[in-house]
């Protein structure tokens, strides 16, 4: 981690339905108990510019955006976020947990759309620069059962659901490639199990990682 201040940022990725943010929840009682400020945020979002750049990422038509496209969105909502949210809370000491976050352009624009991933590394230097999140924690489930939970409780932002189950096939095999990529970095959650099971799988990984 490259931002000063002695707060951690936390990662949580995953496909559609993985159960992230009843995770995020969690895994930040359990910080706050622990004596750290946490801030729960997320991406697309989690700043008002990025959240504006959100709506035009999950609404609409697939057909809206090429891959390229998407992926110069996700990274110019991904800059506002870091520089409006993410960095100065960490300046400020405080923990923060993002649901999701640059790997998801890499899993979905990447291995999901097919664009080059040596471009989407260039955007990055441009957008993020070296800051690296702490740790990052995948987690996984087979297509089926995650499309299936998000179908369940989607309003409007429909638009990467509705992709085939091939393209999430694939942006599940993106995730575990990064996975096996960055072991120092990230750590395979299986999402099947049930809420609580996750929770002290991810409480436990943060433990080992991050000491909290
Ligand atoms: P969410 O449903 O987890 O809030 O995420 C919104 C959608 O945006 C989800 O379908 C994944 C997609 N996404 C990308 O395609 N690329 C990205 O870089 C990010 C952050 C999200």
């Amino acid at each position: 981690m490259t931002a000063p201040g002695s707060g951690r940022f936390i990662t949580l990725e995953g496909g559609e339905g993985a159960g992230k943010s009843t995770q995020i929840a969690r895994l930040k009682g359990k910080l706050e108990q622990g004596g750290h400020a946490v801030v729960a945020t997320r991406e697309p979002g989690g700043a008002p510019g990025a959240e504006m750049v959100r709506k035009l990422l999950v609404e609409g038509p697939t057909e809206r955006w090429d891959g390229t496209t998407e992926a110069l969105l996700h990274f110019a909502a991904r800059r506002d976020h870091l520089r409006s949210t993410v960095w100065p809370a960490l300046k400020r000491g405080a923990w923060v947990i993002s649901d999701r976050f640059a790997d998801s352009t890499v899993a979905y624009q990447g291995y999901g759309y097919g664009v080059d991933r040596a471009m989407l590394g260039k955007l990055y230097g441009i957008a993020v620069g070296d800051f690296r999140p702490d740790l990052t924690l995948i987690l996984d489930l087979p297509v089926e059962i995650g499309l299936g939970r998000a179908a369940a409780r989607r309003g409007s932002e429909t638009r990467y659901e509705s992709l085939p189950a091939d393209f999430h096939d694939r942006v599940r095999a993106g995730f575990l490639d990064i996975a096996a990529a960055e072991p120092e970095r990230c750590i395979v959650i299986d999402a099947t199990r049930d809420i609580e099971t996750v929770a002290a799988a991810i409480a436990a990984a943060v433990h080992a990682r991050l000491g909290a």
